[in-house]
């Protein structure tokens, strides 16, 4: 025999099943917008493919970077970050532009082979900074990519990986050294 459930039971009940609704929502939004990558709506700067975000952090990881020009390296949205631009059409990281600046404040530390992880970069410029404990990375021969590269006056030691002529694509390469 059934007793009739009382009011409270049947709130409480409703209150789950809304609540596993919504999870269920927001899970699926936040699926497809990691795996297709929307425009904002008021501007035309797209908004960051979420592994490309964690290839960035993890080849931020790997710098040092005294004088903090990576600040702006926070939040979502890695499209908006220093240095970082994105197609406005397809929203993938094809550019990233860490050129050294004339004030001497420059990146150092390792180049993480996370960069792999934007597999859209047409164009890298790391010049004018300061890996001097450093090769140049053989990794970068697999961006396939690439259409400039400028490496130069960065103090690279060692010998040029011979994989950078893998790099079918390039029109520009820079490994001249200042000095
Ligand atoms: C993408 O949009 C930005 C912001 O409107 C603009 O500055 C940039 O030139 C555009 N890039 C291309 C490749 O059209
Ligand atoms: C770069 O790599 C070397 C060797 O793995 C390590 O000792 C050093 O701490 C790294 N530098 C940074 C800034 O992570
Ligand atoms: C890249 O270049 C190296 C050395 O020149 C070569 O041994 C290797 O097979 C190349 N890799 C690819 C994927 O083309």
């Amino acid at each position: 025999m059934f007793m009739p459930k009382s009011p409270m039971d049947t709130l409480h009940f409703s209150c789950i099943q809304i609540a596993i609704a919504l999870l269920l929502f927001t899970h699926a939004n936040s699926t497809t917008e990691g795996s297709t990558s929307a425009l904002h709506p008021n501007d035309a700067i797209p908004s960051c493919v979420a592994g490309e975000k964690s290839a960035l952090l993890a080849f931020r990881a790997g710098l040092s970077d005294p004088a903090n020009l990576l600040s702006s390296w926070k939040g979502d949205d890695c499209c908006r970050w220093k240095g970082v631009y994105c197609s406005n059409r397809t929203g993938h990281v094809v550019k990233l532009d860490l050129r050294g600046d004339e004030s001497r404040q420059m990146l150092a530390g390792n180049i993480s082979s996370s960069l792999l992880g934007l597999d859209h970069l047409r164009y890298l410029d790391l010049s004018c900074n300061s890996f001097d404990k450093i090769q140049m990375p053989e990794f970068m021969g697999s961006l396939h990519q690439l259409r400039y590269l400028d490496l130069s006056a960065s103090l690279f030691i060692g010998r040029i990986p011979p994989q950078l002529g893998n790099l079918s694509n390039l029109w520009y390469l820079n490994l001249g050294s200042d000095e």
